[in-house]
């Protein structure tokens, strides 16, 4: 006898569920995406206890036959899916004939559909049909999925809070939301409405209820193509930012996805306006031929194959910079009051476990980013006790640990944002500054029609320098200047060791280290953008690069050496400046091409509109 047998039904199905059904967000997912499929005009998810306990799905499309209804339970039954064709051509979320088989062999499932003639009621239990029974019920569908994995207790061991795992459906179905305007969901937690959408095709109204006012605002819409791909979407001002990655939102055709290389494609455009370790909100939809994604790369259709994945991301990258170089404005700060106000506005989204995320750590940037921290400044904002970012919902839900309650209210989901006065953005916007004064010989105060505007005398250099800096590094073999008395610095014996090869790659850039000594290294001559008041300690912070990498790329170096540069040769941040001089710095600052940010993404600009003055001294 054969030791090989093909497997029985119903453990194939459980094997399926593995991969499909981890908890209970999955069974969301996929039951949504079936709504979707059938063209439904609303979806309501209703969850009780994180959705541990029961989960109710239901929505108004197409709905099945009696037959179908039957026929949708048996593995790799679909009705969307013909042929091989089909498989390199898929239009709708789901393909694989899967989802349903796998939810009922873990769980209890009662099914109730009518394709508007007929309609019916089927159970299962864990993998097993109960009965099937003719109902009268309107067009649409309705599948209720209860006591999931109470027969396979380790995977029922490895789900979490109730409070946690509702997190994570609130979560996705934002997103869900997000990529379907037109569609109307409502989210239930324990019979009680925590989120809703008006189906009337208003993403702001979405981004209102789930970040609140502040993020709403500040969306900038985009759009683009190329030959193969449409981009859409919204890029939130960098001045908004928060603490991890799970604000950029990707879907490609209208299905959510993950995809590091795209999302690693807008950190990177926003690094530069971003403050270390923080992160955008970023909505990026792309339509492109289905014939060049794969979506068949996971059972769970979170992944996808793309070709021409490379101009894909340069698109991204010239896409979202161009929304920004037109929208940029400065930091505003808003009332205490409001902030307060705003925070409840704001609903907790949340964590998903993206293992497959693990944030990479860039020891260039590491060397970059902690050599140029100045330690400590204190900032005017920090004066003011202010707090510039709103508080991240993710942090929040984590500090907290206490069950999630996202708060919203039965009026509050049409967008209410009132159209936002016309404030002086880009370039413009330092055409009418009046200067009033300096600060703290720190800050450059000045007035304009919004109300008083501070520039951080500091930041601000910072950014010209480090863009004029980026200018001249790009032609290489600059001109140089011979020293009377040569720099001298200090390196150990390692380095010294590998002093022609650190040479290879500094003399495009005009800097020839000489060994001098046992444990020194000089410079004779040095090229004209390297200038600074302290010289050898910039040679120093360069050889300590060299020390951690030692053979990096020109791109890499060049990069390194604009950051350290800006920060050395820019006016200190306690200086008094004449007024020609703070003139100067607000000239200077028009002329980068990003001018509200220092390289390390902090602001250079902030404004104190008049409203807000008025507010915060009770005139109304
Ligand atoms: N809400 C629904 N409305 C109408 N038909 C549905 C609904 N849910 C499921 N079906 C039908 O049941 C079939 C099986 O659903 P199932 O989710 O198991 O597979 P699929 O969507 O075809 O593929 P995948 O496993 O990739 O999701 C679907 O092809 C569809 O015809
Ligand atoms: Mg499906």
């Amino acid at each position: 006898m054969s030791k090989i047998q093909v497997l029985d039904p119903h453990i194939s199905n459980m094997i399926a569920a593995g991969e499909v059904v981890e908890r209970p967000a999955n069974i969301v997912k996929e039951c949504v995406e079936n709504s979707i499929d059938a063209h439904a005009k609303e979806i309501s998810i209703e969850a009780y206890e994180g959705g541990i306990d029961k989960l109710v799905i239901q929505d108004d499309g197409e709905g099945m036959s009696r037959e179908d209804a039957k026929l949708a339970f048996l593995r790799h039954a679909t009705s969307k899916l013909k042929d091989e064709d089909d498989l390199f051509n898929i239009q709708t979320m789901g393909f694989r004939g899967e989802a349903l088989p796998s939810i009922a062999a873990v769980s209890k499932v009662v099914l109730s559909t009518s394709d508007g003639d007929e309609g019916s009621r089927i159970e299962y239990d864990y993998g097993e049909l109960k009965g099937q029974e003719s109902i009268s019920i309107p067009q649409g569908t309705k599948i209720e999925v209860s006591g999931l994995f109470y027969k396979t207790p380790a995977r029922f061991k490895y789900l979490r809070k109730a409070s946690y795992e509702f997190s994570v459906i609130a979560d996705l179905v934002n997103k869900m939301a997000l990529s379907h305007p037109n569609i109307r969901f409502r989210l239930f937690h324990n019979d009680r409405l925590v989120f809703q959408s008006s189906g009337k095709g208003n993403v702001l109204e979405i981004l209102y209820q789930m970040y609140g006012k502040e993020v709403a605002e500040n969306a900038v819409p985009f759009k683009a193509k190329n030959e193969t791909f449409k981009l859409s979407g919204y890029a939130i001002q960098p001045k908004i930012n928060r603490s991890t990655k799970y604000f950029i939102f990707l879907s490609i055709n209208d299905r959510l996805v993950r995809s590091i290389p795209l999302q690693n494609a807008i950190i990177e455009t926003y690094h530069n306006y971003m403050p270390p370790n923080r992160f955008p909100i970023v909505l990026l939809n792309i339509d492109v031929d289905t014939q060049l994604v794969d979506v068949n790369v996971h059972p769970n259709k979170w992944e996808v194959r793309i070709a021409q994945q490379n101009d894909l991301i340069q698109l991204i990258k010239e896409t979202i910079n161009a929304a920004f170089t037109k929208e940029l404005r400065t930091v505003e700060i808003s009332p205490q009051k409001e902030k307060e106000k705003e925070k409840k506005v704001v609903q907790p989204s949340l964590m998903e476990e993206m293992r497959e995320e693990v944030q990479e750590v860039d020891p260039i940037e590491n060397v970059y980013e902690q050599s140029m921290i100045p330690k400590k400044q204190p900032t005017i904002l920090e004066e003011l006790k202010e707090e510039v970012r709103e508080v991240d919902p993710i942090e929040n839900v984590y500090e907290q640990e206490e069950p999630f309650q996202p708060i919203i209210s039965e009026q509050s989901y049409e967008y209410p944002i009132p159209i936002p006065k016309k404030k002086e953005k880009g370039h413009a916007f330092f055409d009418h500054l009046r200067i009033i004064g300096q600060l703290r010989s720190s800050y450059i105060l000045c007035e304009n029609e919004e109300g008083l505007v501070v520039i951080d005398q500091h930041a601000a250099q910072e950014r010209y320098h480090y863009e004029q800096l980026q200018k001249e590094l790009m032609q290489l073999d600059p001109k140089k200047q011979p020293l009377m008395l040569p720099l001298q610095v200090h390196a150990s014996p390692a380095l010294i060791a590998h002093v022609d090869t650190i040479n290879e790659q500094t003399e495009p850039f005009g800097i020839h280290f000489e060994v001098f000594g046992s444990d020194r290294l000089i410079v004779r001559e040095i090229p004209l953008w390297m200038q600074c008041e302290q010289e050898e300690e910039f040679l120093e912070r360069l050889l300590d690069f060299f020390m951690e990498h030692l053979r990096v790329d020109i791109a890499q170096l060049r990069k390194h050496i604009v950051a350290t540069m800006a920060c050395h040769s820019s006016i200190r941040f306690h200086r008094d400046l004449s007024k020609q001089e703070m003139e100067q710095v607000i000239k200077d600052l028009q002329k980068c091409e990003q001018p509200y940010h220092c390289p390390h993404g902090r602001p250079t600009v902030i404004t104190l509109s008049d409203s807000m003055l008025r507010k915060e001294f009770e005139r109304g």
